[in-house]
């Protein structure tokens, strides 16, 4: 079975969607900003205010590569990892790429009592996630397949996917 990365702005569910379907189709579980914390030794809030958003990105895209050389993981990815061509292209050459999307108002309500995004740790972080997600529209329509998260629950988008899986194997 190919990989299924999970795509998508934060706090749309990626890592929760991700568990569930490892779980139902039996794979493998990665998450992605979980293996950076890991080859770094730091969180990545720290990766951020110590090294640098491009230091972080140049570590996402190693291990994407690495990820992608295998198949049968579902993969968590972070939010902004679609912004570079070569993760799409190394994630669709070993896999589905899947969007999870959700209201801007619903983003907010799930990532507003969490300090652990750096991106959202801003004085307004509703203005922040409008400009983020208006200048990341069209990465995310790079998926082969999207699904709105913002009024179902984590069993209905799984089983979305599950069944947009089975008309492609
Ligand atoms: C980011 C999303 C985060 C994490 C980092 C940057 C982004 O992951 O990779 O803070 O650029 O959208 P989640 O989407 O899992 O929160």
């Amino acid at each position: 079975m190919k990989n299924i990365a999970l795509v998508g702005f934060m706090g749309t569910g990626k890592s929760t969607i991700a568990a569930l379907l490892a779980k139902k189709l039996q794979l493998g579980y990665v998450d992605l900003d979980g293996k950076i914390e890991e080859k770094e030794g730091m969180r990545i809030v720290d990766i951020f205010s110590q090294k640098g958003e491009p230091y972080f990105r140049k570590v996402e895209k190693d291990i994407v590569a690495e990820i992608s050389l295998n198949e049968g993981k579902i993969i968590a990815c972070g939010g902004g990892v679609v912004l570079d061509e070569e993760n799409v292209k190394n994630l669709k050459k070993s896999g589905f790429m899947i969007c999870l999307e959700a209201a801007p108002e619903v983003i907010l309500k799930r990532t507003k009592n969490y300090k652990y995004r750096p991106l959202l740790n801003v004085a307004d972080p509703k203005l922040k996630i409008d400009e983020l997600l208006k200048k990341r529209k069209p990465y995310y329509a790079k998926a082969d397949y999207t699904v709105d998260t913002s009024g179902l629950n984590t069993r209905e988008v799984a089983a979305l996917i599950l069944s947009w899986l089975e008309g492609k194997t």
